[in-house]
Protein backbone atom coordinates (compact mmCIF):
# COMPACT_ATOMS: atom_id res chain seq x y z
CA UNK A 1 0.00 0.00 0.00
CA UNK A 2 1.72 3.33 -1.16
CA UNK A 3 1.47 6.03 1.37
CA UNK A 4 -1.30 8.13 0.43
CA UNK A 5 -3.59 4.62 0.58
CA UNK A 6 -2.60 4.42 4.16
CA UNK A 7 -2.83 7.94 5.35
CA UNK A 8 -6.74 7.44 3.74
CA UNK A 9 -6.87 4.18 5.70
CA UNK A 10 -5.98 6.47 8.65
CA UNK A 11 -8.32 8.84 8.06
CA UNK A 12 -11.31 6.24 8.26
CA UNK A 13 -10.23 5.14 11.39
CA UNK A 14 -9.14 8.40 13.01
CA UNK A 15 -12.60 9.90 12.28
CA UNK A 16 -14.50 6.78 13.44
CA UNK A 17 -12.82 7.12 16.77
CA UNK A 18 -14.05 8.98 19.77
CA UNK A 19 -17.51 11.06 20.05
CA UNK A 20 -17.83 14.37 17.69
CA UNK A 21 -21.41 15.54 19.19
CA UNK A 22 -19.61 18.13 21.72
CA UNK A 23 -17.41 19.76 18.65
CA UNK A 24 -20.54 19.71 16.01
CA UNK A 25 -22.42 21.30 18.75
CA UNK A 26 -19.50 24.03 19.69
CA UNK A 27 -19.46 25.15 15.75
CA UNK A 28 -23.41 25.15 15.13
CA UNK A 29 -23.01 28.94 14.51
CA UNK A 30 -20.77 28.37 11.54
CA UNK A 31 -23.57 26.23 9.78
CA UNK A 32 -26.46 28.70 10.10
CA UNK A 33 -24.10 31.22 8.90
CA UNK A 34 -22.77 29.01 5.67
CA UNK A 35 -26.59 28.41 4.54
CA UNK A 36 -27.29 31.82 4.83
CA UNK A 37 -25.05 32.47 2.45
CA UNK A 38 -25.64 29.24 0.05
CA UNK A 39 -29.59 30.10 -0.12
CA UNK A 40 -30.25 26.40 0.10
CA UNK A 41 -34.00 25.87 -0.23
CA UNK A 42 -36.88 23.28 -1.79
CA UNK A 43 -35.64 21.56 -5.05
CA UNK A 44 -32.22 21.81 -4.37
CA UNK A 45 -30.03 18.90 -4.43
CA UNK A 46 -26.90 19.28 -2.44
CA UNK A 47 -23.99 17.56 -1.85
CA UNK A 48 -22.33 17.46 1.95
CA UNK A 49 -18.49 16.20 1.28
CA UNK A 50 -17.08 15.42 5.04
CA UNK A 51 -20.60 15.62 6.52
CA UNK A 52 -19.36 14.25 10.02
CA UNK A 53 -22.59 13.21 12.30
CA UNK A 54 -24.31 14.74 9.45
CA UNK A 55 -25.43 18.27 11.44
CA UNK A 56 -25.05 20.32 8.62
CA UNK A 57 -26.38 17.90 5.89
CA UNK A 58 -30.03 17.51 8.34
CA UNK A 59 -30.27 21.43 8.58
CA UNK A 60 -30.23 21.60 4.91
CA UNK A 61 -32.45 19.09 4.26
CA UNK A 62 -35.07 20.62 6.85
CA UNK A 63 -35.39 23.42 3.63
CA UNK A 64 -36.77 20.71 1.83
CA UNK A 65 -33.84 20.28 -0.34
CA UNK A 66 -32.69 16.97 -1.30
CA UNK A 67 -29.43 16.39 0.53
CA UNK A 68 -26.96 13.71 0.74
CA UNK A 69 -23.59 13.63 2.66
CA UNK A 70 -20.58 11.90 1.62
CA UNK A 71 -17.73 11.20 4.40
CA UNK A 72 -13.92 8.84 3.89
CA UNK A 73 -15.12 7.48 7.54
CA UNK A 74 -17.36 4.17 8.03
CA UNK A 75 -17.86 5.58 12.36
CA UNK A 76 -19.28 9.30 10.96
CA UNK A 77 -21.31 8.29 8.44
CA UNK A 78 -22.91 5.53 10.68
CA UNK A 79 -23.37 8.45 13.26
CA UNK A 80 -25.19 10.71 10.46
CA UNK A 81 -27.43 7.77 9.44
CA UNK A 82 -28.78 7.53 13.02
CA UNK A 83 -29.07 11.40 13.64
CA UNK A 84 -31.15 11.58 10.47
CA UNK A 85 -32.96 8.10 11.74
CA UNK A 86 -33.74 10.65 14.89
CA UNK A 87 -34.85 13.66 13.93
CA UNK A 88 -36.77 11.97 11.09
CA UNK A 89 -34.41 13.83 8.31
CA UNK A 90 -34.31 12.39 4.31
CA UNK A 91 -30.86 13.42 4.38
CA UNK A 92 -29.11 10.55 2.94
CA UNK A 93 -25.25 9.48 3.94
CA UNK A 94 -22.68 7.08 2.44
CA UNK A 95 -19.29 6.98 2.68
CA UNK A 96 -16.67 8.88 -0.17
CA UNK A 97 -14.01 10.73 -0.57
CA UNK A 98 -13.37 14.44 -1.03
CA UNK A 99 -10.88 13.58 -3.81
CA UNK A 100 -12.96 11.00 -5.34
CA UNK A 101 -16.17 12.36 -5.65
CA UNK A 102 -19.05 9.69 -6.30
CA UNK A 103 -21.44 12.40 -7.80
CA UNK A 104 -21.92 12.23 -11.65
CA UNK A 105 -20.23 15.66 -13.44
CA UNK A 106 -22.41 18.68 -13.16
CA UNK A 107 -25.23 16.67 -10.74
CA UNK A 108 -25.76 19.10 -8.28
CA UNK A 109 -26.94 22.33 -7.44
CA UNK A 110 -24.81 23.14 -3.87
CA UNK A 111 -21.72 21.37 -3.10
CA UNK A 112 -20.79 22.27 0.33
CA UNK A 113 -18.43 20.89 3.13
CA UNK A 114 -17.56 22.19 6.53
CA UNK A 115 -14.37 22.11 8.25
CA UNK A 116 -13.84 18.98 6.19
CA UNK A 117 -12.45 18.62 2.75
CA UNK A 118 -9.49 20.86 4.10
CA UNK A 119 -8.63 17.56 5.63
CA UNK A 120 -8.27 15.97 2.28
CA UNK A 121 -4.63 15.46 1.44
CA UNK A 122 -4.02 16.58 -2.55
CA UNK A 123 -6.08 20.14 -2.44
CA UNK A 124 -6.11 20.35 -6.24
CA UNK A 125 -7.71 17.41 -6.62
CA UNK A 126 -10.39 17.81 -3.81
CA UNK A 127 -11.03 21.66 -5.52
CA UNK A 128 -11.55 20.00 -8.73
CA UNK A 129 -13.92 17.82 -7.43
CA UNK A 130 -15.97 19.93 -6.09
CA UNK A 131 -15.82 21.93 -9.24
CA UNK A 132 -16.73 18.82 -11.27
CA UNK A 133 -19.90 18.21 -9.72
CA UNK A 134 -21.61 21.24 -9.58
CA UNK A 135 -24.32 22.06 -12.45
CA UNK A 136 -23.88 24.81 -14.46
CA UNK A 137 -24.44 27.93 -12.25
CA UNK A 138 -24.46 25.72 -9.23
CA UNK A 139 -22.77 27.24 -5.76
CA UNK A 140 -19.92 25.93 -3.56
CA UNK A 141 -19.58 26.74 0.33
CA UNK A 142 -16.33 25.26 1.92
CA UNK A 143 -15.42 26.51 5.90
CA UNK A 144 -12.42 26.26 6.59
CA UNK A 145 -10.36 27.29 9.90
CA UNK A 146 -7.78 30.52 9.29
CA UNK A 147 -4.23 29.37 9.74
CA UNK A 148 -3.59 31.96 12.56
CA UNK A 149 -6.91 30.76 14.58
CA UNK A 150 -7.07 28.81 17.67
CA UNK A 151 -8.24 25.91 16.10
CA UNK A 152 -5.09 26.09 13.61
CA UNK A 153 -2.75 26.14 16.69
CA UNK A 154 -4.21 23.41 18.46
CA UNK A 155 -3.76 21.49 15.17
CA UNK A 156 0.04 22.64 15.07
CA UNK A 157 0.51 21.39 18.95
CA UNK A 158 -0.93 17.73 17.67
CA UNK A 159 0.94 16.86 14.27
CA UNK A 160 4.46 16.31 15.42
CA UNK A 161 2.67 13.30 17.59
CA UNK A 162 0.74 11.50 14.68
CA UNK A 163 1.88 9.69 11.66
CA UNK A 164 3.20 11.81 9.33
CA UNK A 165 1.31 12.83 6.27
CA UNK A 166 1.58 11.39 2.77
CA UNK A 167 4.01 13.12 0.43
CA UNK A 168 1.79 14.20 -1.54
CA UNK A 169 -0.09 16.32 1.23
CA UNK A 170 -0.56 20.01 1.83
CA UNK A 171 -0.98 20.83 5.37
CA UNK A 172 -4.91 20.96 5.52
CA UNK A 173 -4.68 24.50 7.00
CA UNK A 174 -3.63 26.33 3.75
CA UNK A 175 -7.49 25.76 2.81
CA UNK A 176 -8.04 28.64 4.79
CA UNK A 177 -5.17 31.06 3.07
CA UNK A 178 -7.07 33.18 -0.25
CA UNK A 179 -4.02 32.85 -2.17
CA UNK A 180 -3.49 29.17 -1.98
CA UNK A 181 -7.39 28.57 -2.52
CA UNK A 182 -7.47 31.05 -5.67
CA UNK A 183 -4.60 28.10 -6.87
CA UNK A 184 -5.91 25.25 -6.01
CA UNK A 185 -9.61 26.28 -8.08
CA UNK A 186 -7.25 27.64 -11.23
CA UNK A 187 -8.66 25.88 -14.24
CA UNK A 188 -12.05 24.95 -13.04
CA UNK A 189 -14.17 28.14 -14.05
CA UNK A 190 -15.28 28.46 -10.49
CA UNK A 191 -15.85 32.38 -9.54
CA UNK A 192 -14.40 32.67 -6.19
CA UNK A 193 -15.31 34.72 -3.23
CA UNK A 194 -14.77 35.38 0.47
CA UNK A 195 -16.03 35.87 4.02
CA UNK A 196 -14.89 35.55 7.19
CA UNK A 197 -16.19 34.75 10.74
CA UNK A 198 -15.26 33.57 13.98
CA UNK A 199 -16.93 30.81 16.12
CA UNK A 200 -16.93 31.52 20.16
CA UNK A 201 -16.73 27.78 21.87
CA UNK A 202 -18.39 28.03 25.68
CA UNK A 203 -16.40 28.94 28.23
CA UNK A 204 -14.88 25.86 30.12
CA UNK A 205 -12.87 25.20 32.92
CA UNK A 206 -9.45 24.52 31.71
CA UNK A 207 -8.96 21.27 32.80
CA UNK A 208 -12.39 20.08 31.14
CA UNK A 209 -11.67 21.23 27.69
CA UNK A 210 -8.23 19.28 27.39
CA UNK A 211 -10.23 16.27 28.28
CA UNK A 212 -12.84 16.68 26.11
CA UNK A 213 -10.30 16.77 23.30
CA UNK A 214 -8.07 14.28 25.05
CA UNK A 215 -11.36 11.55 24.87
CA UNK A 216 -13.47 12.55 22.56
CA UNK A 217 -11.65 13.95 19.98
CA UNK A 218 -11.19 11.11 17.10
CA UNK A 219 -8.05 11.74 15.93
CA UNK A 220 -6.34 11.70 19.35
CA UNK A 221 -8.52 8.72 20.40
CA UNK A 222 -7.08 6.93 17.74
CA UNK A 223 -3.22 8.33 18.49
CA UNK A 224 -3.58 7.44 21.96
CA UNK A 225 -3.99 3.23 20.59
CA UNK A 226 -0.88 4.05 18.61
CA UNK A 227 1.55 6.11 21.28
CA UNK A 228 0.67 4.51 24.63
CA UNK A 229 2.56 1.31 23.48
CA UNK A 230 5.07 3.03 22.31
CA UNK A 231 5.32 5.32 25.44
CA UNK A 232 4.63 8.71 23.45
CA UNK A 233 1.15 8.87 24.73
CA UNK A 234 2.06 11.57 27.81
CA UNK A 235 4.16 14.19 25.55
CA UNK A 236 0.87 14.87 23.40
CA UNK A 237 -0.86 14.79 26.42
CA UNK A 238 1.46 17.75 27.98
CA UNK A 239 1.38 19.33 24.76
CA UNK A 240 -2.43 19.38 24.59
CA UNK A 241 -2.59 20.58 28.17
CA UNK A 242 -0.29 23.14 27.85
CA UNK A 243 -1.73 24.59 24.64
CA UNK A 244 -5.06 25.03 26.79
CA UNK A 245 -3.55 26.31 29.98
CA UNK A 246 -1.95 28.98 27.97
CA UNK A 247 -5.28 30.09 26.53
CA UNK A 248 -7.06 30.46 30.26
CA UNK A 249 -7.88 33.64 32.62
CA UNK A 250 -6.88 33.85 35.77
CA UNK A 251 -9.80 32.02 36.80
CA UNK A 252 -8.65 28.89 34.83
CA UNK A 253 -11.04 29.13 32.76
CA UNK A 254 -10.86 28.91 28.53
CA UNK A 255 -13.11 30.92 26.30
CA UNK A 256 -11.72 29.72 22.88
CA UNK A 257 -12.55 31.53 19.64
CA UNK A 258 -11.38 30.45 16.01
CA UNK A 259 -11.54 32.31 12.91
CA UNK A 260 -12.38 30.64 10.23
CA UNK A 261 -13.54 31.33 6.20
CA UNK A 262 -15.91 30.72 3.97
CA UNK A 263 -14.93 30.18 0.49
CA UNK A 264 -17.53 30.57 -2.43
CA UNK A 265 -17.89 29.51 -5.67
CA UNK A 266 -20.21 29.68 -8.52
CA UNK A 267 -19.73 27.33 -11.63
CA UNK A 268 -20.30 29.42 -14.77
CA UNK A 269 -23.65 29.07 -16.86
C1 LIG B 1 -13.69 18.24 11.71
S1 LIG B 1 -14.74 17.01 11.09
C2 LIG B 1 -16.11 17.98 10.49
C3 LIG B 1 -17.38 17.18 10.38
C4 LIG B 1 -18.62 17.95 9.93
N1 LIG B 1 -18.47 18.47 8.59
C5 LIG B 1 -18.96 19.06 10.89
O1 LIG B 1 -18.73 20.24 10.57
O2 LIG B 1 -19.46 18.76 11.99
C6 LIG B 1 -13.89 16.54 9.59
C7 LIG B 1 -14.64 15.50 8.79
O3 LIG B 1 -13.99 15.34 7.51
C8 LIG B 1 -14.00 13.98 7.18
N2 LIG B 1 -12.96 13.74 6.17
C9 LIG B 1 -11.61 13.80 6.35
N3 LIG B 1 -10.98 13.51 5.18
C10 LIG B 1 -11.94 13.29 4.26
C11 LIG B 1 -11.93 12.94 2.88
N4 LIG B 1 -10.78 12.76 2.20
N5 LIG B 1 -13.11 12.77 2.24
C12 LIG B 1 -14.29 12.90 2.91
N6 LIG B 1 -14.36 13.21 4.23
C13 LIG B 1 -13.21 13.41 4.90
C14 LIG B 1 -13.78 13.29 8.51
O4 LIG B 1 -14.10 11.92 8.49
C15 LIG B 1 -14.67 14.12 9.43
O5 LIG B 1 -15.98 13.64 9.45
Amino acid sequence: MDDLAQAKQGARAAWSAGDFTRFAEMIGSSRGRLLGLLGIGPGDEVLDVGSGYGNLAIEAAATGASVTGVDIAPGMVAMARRAAQVAGSPALFEEGDAEDLAAETGSVDVVMSSFACMFAPRHAVTAGELARVLRPGGRMGVLAWTPDSDIAQFIRVTVPHLPPPPSSAQPPLLWGDEDHVRGIFAGTGLELSFARDTVTFPTMPAQEIIEVHLREFGPLVAARAMLEPQGRWQALVDDVSAFFRSKSGADGSVTFTSDYVIVLGRAPG
